[in-house]
């Protein structure tokens, strides 16, 4: 169950406390639970823009091109490849900028069938990602909030996974057990090749991401994930484009060039890296 415990207000960083649909905290900040059971934990001072992060075009069309599976292979690589002894029953996981949940909903699942019973929180800054969230898995404590400043206390979680999104070391470092893990998963250079290549004139160079290592962590484990998928519609070609920075940093031309498509092969090339927290 989603139990919503252990959580922080935004405001003064004071602990929280149920109170029936709210959580309170000493100095009276309240915050509301929504009917499909997550909590809003951004307030308005942190918001840089009315309506922060993916809209909700944007969230629907992830949902549903996530929904086809075509990343399942994601999933069972976080599994496969999280450092051996480290995902043990209880372990509490952070999915930070979460997007609709599909991949802490997927581990939940295949790690049930494991008999491994984890606690999971989710957290997108979102409102829209995290209320599509909240209704595909009850099992899950649901945060509206920033990486960039996060409603938790220090040393929350055992694990953190950041998926395609916006890391904030120094963050996750705090809210990381002494000895806690952190999964970058990123795109490599070969991914959706084939589309980018529609889409752009020419492409760029592909650069690694924290190429001098990422403070406060030590890198455990480096994996590169290739394999191929195929789109058999337009719809579901609009969809991926939807969901990635594509859509708006591509040409007109390039777009329409992929509103001929019908179907396409594409290839994933997918980043996993395990960090550990450093010690002291
Ligand atoms: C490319 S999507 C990836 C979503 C999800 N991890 C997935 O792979 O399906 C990036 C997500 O980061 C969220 N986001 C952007 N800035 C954020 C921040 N400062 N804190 C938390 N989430 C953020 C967006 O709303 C969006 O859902
Ligand atoms: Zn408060």
């Amino acid at each position: 169950m989603s139990t919503l415990e252990n959580l922080s207000c935004p405001i003064d960083a004071a602990p929280l406390s149920r109170v029936e649909r709210s959580l309170k905290c000493e100095h009276g900040h309240t915050y509301d639970l929504a009917k499909t059971g997550y909590v809003n934990l951004l307030p308005v001072q942190n918001k840089r823009s009315k309506d922060p992060g993916d809209s909700k075009e944007m969230v629907a069309a992830r949902q549903t091109f996530l929904n086809q599976q075509h990343y399942f292979p994601i999933v069972k690589t976080i599994l496969s490849s999280w450092p051996k002894g480290d995902l043990l029953n209880g372990v509490r996981i952070l999915d930070a900028g979460c997007g609709e949940g599909y991949y802490l909903n997927e581990i939940g699942k295949a790690l049930l069938d494991q008999d491994i019973s984890i606690e999971r929180t989710g957290l997108d800054i979102s409102k829209w990602a995290i209320t599509a969230a909240s209704k595909r898995d009850k099992g899950v404590s649901w945060l509206v909030g920033s990486n960039a400043s996060l409603p938790v206390p220090s040393e929350r979680f055992d694990a953190i996974l950041c998926l395609f999104g916006f890391p904030v070391f120094s963050e996750f470092s705090r809210v990381l057990s002494e000895t806690g893990l952190l999964l970058l998963v990123e795109s490599g250079p070969d991914h959706l090749i084939e589309l980018r290549e529609i889409l752009y004139p020419s492409i760029h160079d592909y650069k690694q991401t924290f190429p001098e290592g990422v403070e406060g962590f030590e890198l455990v484990l480096e994996k590169a994930e290739t394999y191929v998928f195929t789109l058999n519609s337009q719809t579901e070609i609009e969809q991926l484009l939807s969901m990635t920075p594509h859509i708006h940093k591509a040409s007109y031309d390039g777009r329409e060039a992929v509103k001929q498509l019908n179907s396409i092969n594409l290839t994933a090339d997918i980043k996993f890296r395990w960090y550990r927290k450093k010690l002291g």
